[in-house]
């Protein structure tokens, strides 16, 4: 089977790749290299540095003939969405668009997108299932969703059989440590804590110790990139074996706090981690849990390396190297 994955030099990419390599798929990764990175490839996996607003050249690669296509080339930064929404709109909408024409084009039918838990906006009622009201507070989640919107009407006119996978917060890295490619000035709370950990970065700021939650902080639904991997290639197996498209959660079911995040790491890392407590972050939300119910029913799968002791440990292993 041959697996074209656009972005699999990122962070979530290279953990999806490394899994499609380790269970036989030959596999080749289209990236721009722009937040992925050269470390992050594979010498058993062929690679294309190219751009998704580069229609001419995605069509010549489509070309090639694949079974199936991962998409998780995107601009992810919720805060950004923001202030500049035009890169979000080229980037994540009109690069979208450029590869569902290459694709249908290429007689390519399968097709595993990166959604988000974004599109769900305030949550009405816990934990979130896909029935939930759609309703993104911030223009990344908007432009997920505006894809989603796309990947159905290519289905229904196309024959465009797509998972899109609604992912909660990744975190964590490959526990066998394979996988060493570090995100550049991340802003997501994992990362921060283990620069603070490493000397990178002074402290951390808690975002706000006073949200209805069990200890005041922010909960969320921290999901292992290797749990998320397996979810991807369970994802293609379930399309090629139904013909059916799906929209489905990736999360582990469990909220963990910024505090019992931190602990965890103190005790890892064995370092102190100094960390203050300051306003909230505009726009976060107390509390934001998936029920996973769906992909366990459909995919039969479920988060094996979410625990927050793995999800610590194998991200120290990387970034106390
Ligand atoms: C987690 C918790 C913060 C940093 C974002 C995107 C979302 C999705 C996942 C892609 C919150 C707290 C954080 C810090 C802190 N991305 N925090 N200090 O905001 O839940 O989700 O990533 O699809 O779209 O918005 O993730 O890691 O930023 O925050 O206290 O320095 O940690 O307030 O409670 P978030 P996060």
């Amino acid at each position: 089977m041959k697996i074209l994955i656009i972005g699999g030099a990122g962070y979530i990419g290279s953990h999806v790749s490394r899994l499609f390599l380790d269970q036989g798929y030959d596999i080749t990764v289209y990236d721009n290299l722009s937040s992925g990175c050269r470390e992050n490839l594979f010498k058993e996996g062929e690679f294309i540095e190219g751009d998704i607003l580069d229609y001419p050249f995605l069509l010549e690669t489509m070309g090639k003939g694949f079974d199936a296509l991962v998409h998780l080339a995107a601009l992810k930064a919720a805060g950004e969405s923001m202030t500049a929404p035009e890169k979000y709109s080229v980037n994540n909408i009109c690069g979208t668009i450029n590869i569902l024409n290459a694709a249908v084009n290429s007689d390519i039918r399968r097709f595993i997108f990166s959604s988000s838990a974004a599109v769900y906006g305030e949550p009405d009622y816990l934990p979130i299932d896909e029935n939930h009201p759609t309703r993104p507070e911030n223009y990344y989640g908007f432009t997920k969703l505006e894809i989603e919107r796309l990947l159905s009407w290519y289905d229904t006119l196309k024959g465009l059989k797509y998972a899109s996978l609604r992912y909660f917060n990744a975190a964590g890295y490959d526990v066998d440590g394979r996988i060493r490619g570090m995100e550049r000035n991340p802003a997501n709370l994992l990362p921060v804590i283990m620069e603070v950990a490493a000397g990178k970065r002074e402290k951390l700021k808690v975002f706000g110790n006073d949200f209805p939650t069990k200890d005041g902080t922010g909960v969320r639904d921290y999901i292992h990139v290797t749990d998320l991997a397996s979810a991807h290639m369970k994802a293609f197996e379930y399309i090629q074996n139904t013909g059916e498209s799906i929209t489905v959660n990736l999360g582990s079911g469990e909220g963990l706090s910024v505090m019992e995040i931190l602990e965890t790491a103190r005790s890892i890392t064995g370092k102190p981690i100094p960390a203050e407590i300051t306003g909230r972050r505009s726009g976060d939300p107390a509390e934001l849990v998936a029920s996973a119910q769906k992909a366990r029913e459909l995919l039969s799968w479920t988060a094996e390396f979410s625990d927050v002791e793995t999800l610590v440990s194998s991200s120290w292993k990387i970034y106390s190297y």
